[in-house]
């Protein structure tokens, strides 16, 4: 693999390998001195074009912890503000020595266009393309529900697993490379949320459902993964008020004890509490946010390691 663009990049049995690899690194992150010297010489660029905490601190960490050396850029404050555009900033980092570029950028297709292209030669990695796909979100996910179930997690898949992803699925680029990439892994998908931010291609669809309450009855979810509001990319009213949104799709303490004991709460971050997810459920002994955030180092390493350990192939 020359460039990680999205969660189908997959087959079954690499993303197995791919989270077994993570679960190595992982076993790295647990001891004293957490580094390897894999990717010493090699350089990687954190161009994020997008807000983030968490993808882009884990990618630095990933890199770091690989003895890559990391260069962190922020549109902010960067002559992107001066007009320069995709091509001239990533061509001028690779300049700069870049082995791969992880991406974040506000529109869908960027890490793509990037990647096929030929602006530049470096290693692509897509971490969330506006609305399209985060790849590695759906790794870290993938990781945390297979290791909540499983004592001994390698070589598994996530066969018979019910997944229930809630909210804003139209905008949510979470959810598409979930629904991608925990379906290749055998799991059993549905989606929940307002008609109106559900996208038009899973309207009708068996796996669809519009009320969460019912959702939770019907599904029986071993997971369910609560989704963030995205009121940044909503470019009209899709529900009534916040109050109504938190009311029929919230996650809250009721809807907690509706599900089974052992069922898990997933949430990528940031939360908006009181609104998708109440502070009881985000805090509660079901909800595994933490454990995604940990994950995230340890799959981004496995990530940074796949594509710049070895030799390079064509594109
Ligand atoms: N989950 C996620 O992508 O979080 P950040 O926006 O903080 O990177």
């Amino acid at each position: 693999m020359r460039h990680l663009l999205s969660a189908a990049d997959f087959s079954h049995d690499e993303a197995v390998a791919m989270l077994d690899l993570a679960e190595d690194m992982a076993e790295v992150n647990d001891r004293e001195v957490k580094k390897l010297p894999t990717l010493r010489g090699k350089t990687v660029v954190n161009l994020f074009f997008e807000d983030s905490t968490r993808t882009r601190i884990s990618f630095e960490l990933a890199a770091k912890r690989l003895s890559a050396d990391v260069i962190n850029f922020a549109a902010k404050g960067s002559s992107v503000s001066k007009g320069e555009s995709l091509k001239d900033t990533a061509q001028t980092l690779e300049a700069m020595g870049a082995d791969a570029i992880v991406l974040r950028h506000s529109s869908s297709g960027s890490a793509f266009r990037l990647a096929h292209t030929d602006w530049v030669d470096s290693s692509i990695i897509n971490a969330g393309d506006g609305s399209h796909e985060h790849p590695t979100q759906a790794l870290l996910d993938a990781m945390t529900i297979r290791q909540s179930l499983n004592q001994d997690v390698r070589g598994k898949d996530l066969a018979g697993v019910r997944v229930l992803i809630v909210g804003d699925i139209s905008h949510s680029r979470v959810a598409r490379s979930n629904l991608l990439l925990l379906t290749t892994l055998g799991a059993e998908v549905h989606v929940c949320g307002p008609a109106t931010l559900a996208p038009s291609s899973l309207v009708g669809k068996e796996r669809v459902h519009y009320l969460l309450d019912e959702a939770i009855r019907q599904v029986q979810p071993d997971v369910v993964m609560m989704l963030r509001v995205q009121q940044e990319r909503m470019t009209a009213s899709f529900f009534p008020t916040e109050r109504e949104y938190s009311r029929v799709w919230g996650l809250n303490k009721s809807r907690l004890s509706a599900l089974d004991d052992k069922t898990i709460v997933l949430h990528p971050g940031p939360m908006n509490r009181g609104l998708e997810i109440d502070a009881a459920s985000a805090d509660s002994k079901n909800s595994k946010v933490l454990h995604q955030v940990r994950n995230g180092v340890s799959v981004r390493m496995a990530v940074l390691y796949s594509l710049l350990s070895g030799e390079k192939e064509n594109a």
